[in-house]
């Protein structure tokens, strides 16, 4: 700023000073120059030719084409196109606002023009760079004047270097004289203000401000110079006050390659105004080299360490961000960060995560890219909850389909997890072993059947999700299976009674009843009979009972018969299998068709002839099995009366000797087989015949007989008698052989003596049998 008044001051000050001072150094190629005016310049010698230094005095033979004076001249017919020769006017290191003034002359007769007369600056010894200033065509048979306003000072130096390039045309001349350095402002270019660095981030756009002082006119172009050499126009030129103006140079989205030297350059014919060269600083926002480290990792966190130890790019940073985004995620998400450390909260469990830092130096732009990202996986975290909603989709006998909502990532906060569904059920007759079982699902499924199960049981459900940490285990649900047939009945549960026309069934409830027994029901048919009178097989029957009463009594069955009996239970669904058993009436005792006591058919002292008539068999055949004896018993009063049909029969067979022998008052007189009664018959109790080794011996007229007819039925091991009273024959007629008698028993002695004795009691007691047979 102390430089741009000084400036102004300067240039006021020139408008005033008179123009004829001398110049601080200058040349003027004149044979006797002014001492005090130091002349350096020299020729360069890496270029294609040397400019030539003439004297043309008038009178001198030469060219009309060429002006009189001594300077530096170009012939540039005798040089190719695009050669050029360079002079370099001595190296300047001014402390103040000082101006370089040079004439040139251009021309060739015919107008074309000899080459380009262009004009470098070069700095502390760099690189050439582009020319500030050039002129190029005809400009007739005579000097122009132009100036340089050049902004470069002490400590630092330049050198100017004035260029001839020849023309495609090589017609003509190129002349320069009077190169001068002015210790006051130019009067005809611009003086720039210092130019100050620029420092962009990369990327970002950079901008020279270029403020000026002096003329400025329509013809004047603003450029900005790079050093290497490119150019880049004015983005705007603004007038700021009377001889103040600022041009605006714009490097769009600079990069490390554009960091370099820049100057802004004035151009017009009059002359050119050339800034010091400023640096325009490229940085590169800085992004560390490593990614962050994972400290630790939770359910719903990450920590963090930021590692930014080493970076690429820039300092100073000014500040850290983390930058986070799931895997697969289309959000990300920018923290920042105060100290190495950080922790990322709310994150979702059992999720990828990719986190980078971000680093920023100071600067539009400065943040740089993110660095190479960590990816981590938070932990998984416990189930929310557990399954939920089980309930049957179908309920069968014997297996059971169950459904329950389907989990979502939410419930399971895991991917890695697991559903097992546990049920129990109770199994064996007394419900004492208990089944258990855990079956593991297959991922994503919802629906399970258990199969196998057994009817009408509650079985007990639960599902449990687990994943690495944690379980959670939902409600135990009960469902029954549904009932099915019932199980057989065991045949072995059978129990019975048989009894000649009744059977007592009993059976025991099925083991695996399946269900509620509603009933049973028994069924039975005669399927074999010994009795011939009974159709086989006869009709079937079936009855049922109760479920709590599992017996039953037959009755009206027929003797002697085999029956088949079924049972089987009966739930809703059905009946099960039926337990089968034969079972056999026993047999009855033969009956007798007596409806009363028969008169005997004929009676002598030793006799009595009865009726005998054959006997039904009810059970048991009567021909084959069937034996018939008559028994005679000696009637005493003692005795107690027997009623006919009485059970009290004559199971033990007794012949007369043995009767006798023993002392008994009753014997066998007879046996027949049942063949040969087929039909009644008459026999003679007491006719000395012998039937079947029972010898019917002729009976004592003294003594009173009863006369019994029994029939004895064995089938299959079993006896059944029945016995009957046919005939009585009274006592005390006179005795045709007493000695027969007495030789047989001297028992019979006293017998007979008791017979005369009690005889009035026995003819009262006869009365009284007699009233009571006719009464019944
Ligand atoms: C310039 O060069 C041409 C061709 O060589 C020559 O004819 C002419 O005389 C030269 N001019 C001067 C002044 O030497
Ligand atoms: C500029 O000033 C420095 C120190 O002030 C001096 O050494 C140098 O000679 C000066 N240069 C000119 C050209 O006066
Ligand atoms: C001379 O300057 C003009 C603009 O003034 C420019 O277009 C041209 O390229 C320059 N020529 C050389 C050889 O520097
Ligand atoms: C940079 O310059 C370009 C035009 O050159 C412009 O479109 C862009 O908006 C500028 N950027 C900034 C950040 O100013
Ligand atoms: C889980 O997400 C599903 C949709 O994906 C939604 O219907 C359900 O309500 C969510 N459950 C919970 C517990 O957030
Ligand atoms: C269940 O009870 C039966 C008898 O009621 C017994 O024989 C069997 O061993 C028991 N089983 C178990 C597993 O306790
Ligand atoms: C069986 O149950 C019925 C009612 O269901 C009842 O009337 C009957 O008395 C019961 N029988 C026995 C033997 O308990
Ligand atoms: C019926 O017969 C069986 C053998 O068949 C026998 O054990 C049982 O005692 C008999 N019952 C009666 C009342 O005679
Ligand atoms: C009975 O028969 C036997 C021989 O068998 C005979 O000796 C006896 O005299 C007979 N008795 C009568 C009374 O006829």
């Amino acid at each position: 700023m102390a430089r741009a008044q000084a400036l102004v001051l300067a240039l006021t000050f020139q408008l005033c000073a008179p123009e004829t001072e001398t110049p601080a150094a200058g040349c003027t190629f004149e044979e006797a120059s002014d001492p005090a005016v130091p002349c350096e310049y020299s020729q360069a010698q890496y270029d294609d030719f040397q400019w030539d230094q003439v004297q043309i005095h008038p009178g001198t033979r030469a060219p009309a084409d060429l002006p009189h004076g001594s300077y530096l001249m170009v012939n540039a017919s005798q040089h190719a196109p695009g050669q050029r020769a360079h002079v370099i006017f001595q190296s300047l290191s001014e402390n103040d606002t000082h101006c370089v003034q040079f004439s040139y002359f251009l021309y060739s007769r015919d107008g074309h023009s000899p080459g380009t007369l262009g004009i470098y600056v070069r700095v502390n010894g760099g690189p050439l760079g582009s020319a500030v200033w050039n002129m190029t065509g005809s400009h007739g048979r005579q000097w122009h004047q132009a100036e340089l306003a050049v902004s470069t000072f002490w400590p630092n130096e330049y050198q100017v270097l004035f260029e001839a390039l020849i023309s495609p045309d090589r017609r003509g001349y190129m002349g320069l004289d009077d190169i001068l350095l002015l210790s006051y402002p130019c009067a005809k270019a611009p003086h720039f203000s210092r130019l100050g660095d620029v420092e962009v981030n990369a990327g970002q756009n950079a901008s020279f401000q270029c403020m000026a002082a002096g003329r400025a006119a329509e013809a004047e172009r603003f450029l900005l110079q790079r050093q290497s050499g490119a150019l880049v126009p004015a983005a705007s030129v603004r007038h700021i006050s009377h001889r103040r103006f600022l041009a605006t140079f714009l490097l769009a989205s600079v990069s490390r390659s554009e960091q370099d030297l820049y100057r802004c350059v004035s151009q017009a014919p009059r002359g050119a105004g050339v800034s010091n060269f400023a640096e325009l600083i490229v940085k590169e926002p800085p992004t560390p080299i490593a990614p962050p480290q994972l400290l630790r990792a939770g359910p719903t966190y990450l920590i963090i360490q930021l590692n930014t130890n080493s970076i690429i790019g820039d300092g100073p940073i000014v500040r850290k961000e983390i930058e986070y985004r799931m895997s697969r995620g289309p959000w990300a998400e920018v923290h920042a960060v105060s100290l190495q450390t950080y922790k990322l909260w709310h994150l979702d469990p059992d999720t990828e995560y990719e986190i980078s830092v971000l680093l920023t130096r100071p600067g539009d732009g400065g943040t740089g890219r993110p660095g190479p990202p960590l990816i981590s996986r938070t932990k998984c975290a416990e189930p929310m909850r557990a399954p939920k909603g089980l309930a049957f989709a179908e309920i069968q006998a014997r297996q059971l389909m169950l459904q329950w909502e389907p989990l979502g990532y939410n419930v399971t906060r895991c991917h890695t997890y697991t559903v097992s569904l546990c049920y129990h059920y109770t199994l064996g007759s007394s419900h004492n072993q208990t089944i258990r079982e855990c079956m593991k699902m297959e991922r994503g499924v919802s629906r399970y059947t258990i199969k196998n199960l057994p009817p009408y049981r509650n079985v007990h459900v639960r599902l449990i999700l687990t994943n690495p940490e944690g379980r959670k285990e939902g409600k135990e649900v009960t469902f029954q299976t549904d009932e099915d047939v019932p199980g057989g009945i065991a045949a072995e549960s059978l129990t019975f009674t048989p009894l000649e026309d009744m059977i007592f069934l009993k059976w025991e409830e099925p083991q695996e009843p399946n269900g509620l027994i509603t009933q049973y029901e028994i069924s039975y048919q005669s399927i074999e009979s010994s009795d011939p009178a009974v159709n086989v097989p006869g009709p079937r029957r079936t009855i049922s009972k109760l479920r709590n009463e599992t017996y039953h009594v037959f009755s009206n069955l027929h003797p002697g018969t085999t029956y088949l009996f079924s049972v089987r239970a009966r739930t809703g669904k059905g009946f099960g299998q039926a337990a089968l058993t034969e079972i056999t009436t026993n047999i009855s005792a033969p009956s007798f068709d007596y409806a009363d006591m028969p008169s005997p058919l004929g009676e002598s002292e030793n006799t009595i002839t009865v009726l005998l008539r054959p006997a039904q068999g009810r059970g048991a055949p009567i021909r084959w099995e069937t034996l018939y004896q008559v028994i005679v018993e000696e009637e005493r009063p003692r005795r107690l009366r027997r009623e006919p049909g009485s059970q009290d029969c004559f199971p033990v067979p007794l012949t007369f000797d043995a009767a006798l022998a023993r002392g008994l008052v009753h014997y066998f007189g007879a046996e027949l087989a049942a063949s040969s009664l087929p039909e009644a018959m008459p026999f003679t109790v007491g006719d000395n015949q012998t039937y079947r080794g029972f010898w019917n011996p002729p009976l004592e007229p003294r003594k009173a007989y009863l006369i019994y007819f029994q029939a004895t039925s064995h089938l299959k091991g079993e006896t059944r008698l029945n016995c009957i009273r046919i005939a009585r024959k009274a006592a005390c007629k006179e005795s045709k052989r007493p000695l027969e008698v007495s030789q047989r028993s001297e028992e019979m002695g006293l017998i007979l003596g008791i017979c005369a004795g009690g005889l009035a009691v026995l003819i009262l007691l006869l009365g009284a049998i007699i009233i009571i047979i006719r009464k019944g």
